[in-house]
């Protein structure tokens, strides 16, 4: 017979992808080049947000249709790009455009009833000289050239997966 341990740990597994409501948050990818790889402000310049090392994650309060980080106060907010891909600004004010973050399970979204409709696109583009890459939100299909990106990314909640 299992111990109560074994048992909990089977249900467990039997779950798919049970999010850990942690809160705040830690954001992170899913899938290379930035499998866990966790959301941050870029060291060089704090306004843009990238996909970085766990040991410098920030954490974020998700709700109310904004993210903001809890080390800096900063909110996630999305650019007016022409282009399909849409600049994320880590900015002191949620911006006119708020609310238009959700969560869909574990998954960062833009909700049904934001500016851009439900988006849970992400394009990357390695940034600097580090292994840090630049996070846009992916309304379409267009990369930028000559940049090294990733296009059809996705943001999670860790999760027991
Ligand atoms: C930080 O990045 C923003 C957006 O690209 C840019 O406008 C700003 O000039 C940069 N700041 C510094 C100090 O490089
Ligand atoms: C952000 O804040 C959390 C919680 O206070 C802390 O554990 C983490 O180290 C901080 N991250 C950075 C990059 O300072
Ligand atoms: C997008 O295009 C419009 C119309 O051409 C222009 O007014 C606006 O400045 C452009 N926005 C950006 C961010 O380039």
């Amino acid at each position: 017979m299992r111990s109560w341990i074994g048992r909990f740990l089977a249900v467990l597994a039997a779950v798919p992808c049970a999010v850990v409501h942690a809160k705040p948050e830690q954001i992170r990818g899913v899938t290379s080049p930035i499998f866990h790889y966790y959301l941050q402000a870029y060291p060089q310049n704090s306004t843009i947000p990238v996909m970085g090392p766990e040991a410098k994650s920030e954490y974020y309060n998700i709700g109310s249709g904004t993210i903001q980080s809890t080390n800096s106060s900063a909110y996630l907010t999305v650019g007016a790009d022409n282009t399909s891909y849409k600049t994320l600004t880590l900015s002191s004010s949620a911006g006119t455009a708020a609310p238009g973050w959700a969560l869909e399970g574990d998954t960062i979204i833009t909700g049904t009833s934001s500016k851009w409709g439900r988006q849970l696109n992400f394009l990357v583009c390695k940034v600097g000289t580090g292994d840090y890459w630049q996070v846009y939100l992916q309304t379409g299909s267009d990369v930028p050239s000559g940049k090294t990106c990733s296009n059809y990314q996705s943001l999670h909640l860790p999760c027991l997966c």
